[in-house]
């Protein structure tokens, strides 16, 4: 099942690309110690990449975008937001999802056939994170036309060759601004008329007085509505996948459905969603027997992490009992994943309903399933099953 494996494989932790000026992390330990170190491992990338060009030359800001910036802006952002998108707000959404879960599956029912993404995997996260934000789930054609603009393109990463601006490209950065456009709106009318959801109280958030500027509540928001849908749908059709290639463990999992949370966790860790991250040195330091001047940018390949053999025995073995299973699916330390409790809740609760309502979850053998080109990314696009 090697091919599932997105991404290098190299059995060299850490290796310098020289035609694209970058270096890659393979590693489980050396990916671990970078994301256990923000001072010297930032995840500021524009410190040594060029912003994207945007359409009409106009300055393309990540101001506040809380994946990119460092210590101590960081961790004061993170509890502004932590504020808001609290635990006990995802745990209260349990009811919701069931619900949504069982009228997709019914609608799919009524229309006789099941293409997992399309049917589940993608509506599920995108509806409920729409709801949880406060912005209409009607409106999610316009939020996959975005996410899709935004991701499922083969971005190229070098610093070796310039930027040449291609047509998707140019797409993806007026997805970007349509949507703070869309949220921007949605969020101002929060201000005028406050709501029970997630923008208001991003809105109304406080830290020592201070409220969340309007571009940085515009640009979490925007995150929560990509990150919110993209990743979990890989993990829900993943989930299946793998329930359909190792039927012994779909076997296993329909007898002991207490087991549901550590396969999710074994899926995370087999197919990693989000296969890479980026991080940029800000001094020289060294990592898996190579010296890595200052200055330098660096992709760390979580999916490869996950299947070192250092860490996890038998990686290429698909192995539910795997406990404890520290997987960097989620990433590590301060930027580890605040949606993580969203996305395991769904991934139990969507995966407990289609162990109830089918007798056997396998794939169409006369109607393939197709796999996300985009590198970085670990997913199924299209999962028909029979
Ligand atoms: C951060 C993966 C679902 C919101 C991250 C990071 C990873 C990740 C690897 C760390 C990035 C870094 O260190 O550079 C995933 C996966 C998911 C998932 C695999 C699903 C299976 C979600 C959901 C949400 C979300 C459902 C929100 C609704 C975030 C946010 C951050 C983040 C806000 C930034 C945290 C920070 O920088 O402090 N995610 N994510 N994620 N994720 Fe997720």
């Amino acid at each position: 099942q090697h091919f599932w494996l997105h991404g290098p494989r190299s059995d060299r932790p850490v290796e310098y690309d020289a035609a694209a000026g970058i270096w890659g992390v393979h590693g489980y330990p050396e990916a671990h110690e970078i994301l256990g170190d923000p001072e010297t491992f930032s995840s500021d990338t524009f410190r040594v990449i060029p912003k994207p060009l945007m359409p009409d030359a106009e300055e393309f800001s990540l101001a506040g975008f809380i994946t990119q910036i460092d210590p101590p802006e960081h961790g004061k952002l993170r509890k502004l937001v932590s504020s808001a998108f609290t635990r006990k707000v995802v745990a209260d959404l349990e009811p919701r999802i069931a619900a949504v879960t069982h009228e997709l599956l019914d609608a799919a029912r009524d229309r006789g056939r099941l293409e997992l993404v399309a049917d589940l995997a993608y509506p599920l996260p995108v509806i409920v994170i729409a709801e949880l934000l406060g912005v209409p789930g009607g409106d999610r054609a316009l939020f996959k036309q975005w996410a899709d603009a935004l991701f499922q393109r083969d971005a190229k990463i070098s610093l070796t060759e310039p930027a040449e601006q291609r047509e998707e490209d140019i797409d993806a950065m007026k997805s970007w601004r349509d949507m703070s456009a869309y949220l921007a709106d949605h969020a101002a009318e929060r201000r005028r008329n406050p709501r029970a959801d997630l923008l208001t109280r991003l809105v109304e958030a406080e830290l020592d007085g201070e409220r969340l500027p309007a571009g940085q509540v515009v640009n979490f928001a925007i995150l929560l509505l990509l990150a919110g849908h993209v990743t979990t749908t890989m993990l829900l059709g993943n989930t299946v996948l793998c329930l359909d290639a190792f039927p012994e463990q779909q076997d296993r999992v329909r007898a002991h459905r207490a087991a549901v949370p550590a396969l999710i966790e074994e899926s995370l860790r087999y197919l990693t969603p989000f296969a890479a991250i980026s991080r940029t040195t800000t001094r020289a330091a060294e990592l898996g027997g190579e010296t890595i001047p200052a200055d330098q940018l660096l992709m760390v390949w979580l999916g490869a992490a996950n299947r070192d053999p250092r860490q996890f025995p038998e990686p290429a073995l698909f192995d539910p009992g795997r406990d404890p299973n520290p997987h960097l699916a989620f990433g590590r330390g301060i930027h580890f994943c605040l949606g993580a409790p969203l996305a395991r809740l769904e991934g139990r609760i969507a995966l407990n309903i289609l162990l109830d309502r089918f007798d056997r979850l396998r794939t169409d053998p006369d109607d393939p399933v197709a796999f996300i080109p985009t590198p970085t990314m670990t997913g199924v696009r299209r999962l028909p099953l029979r």
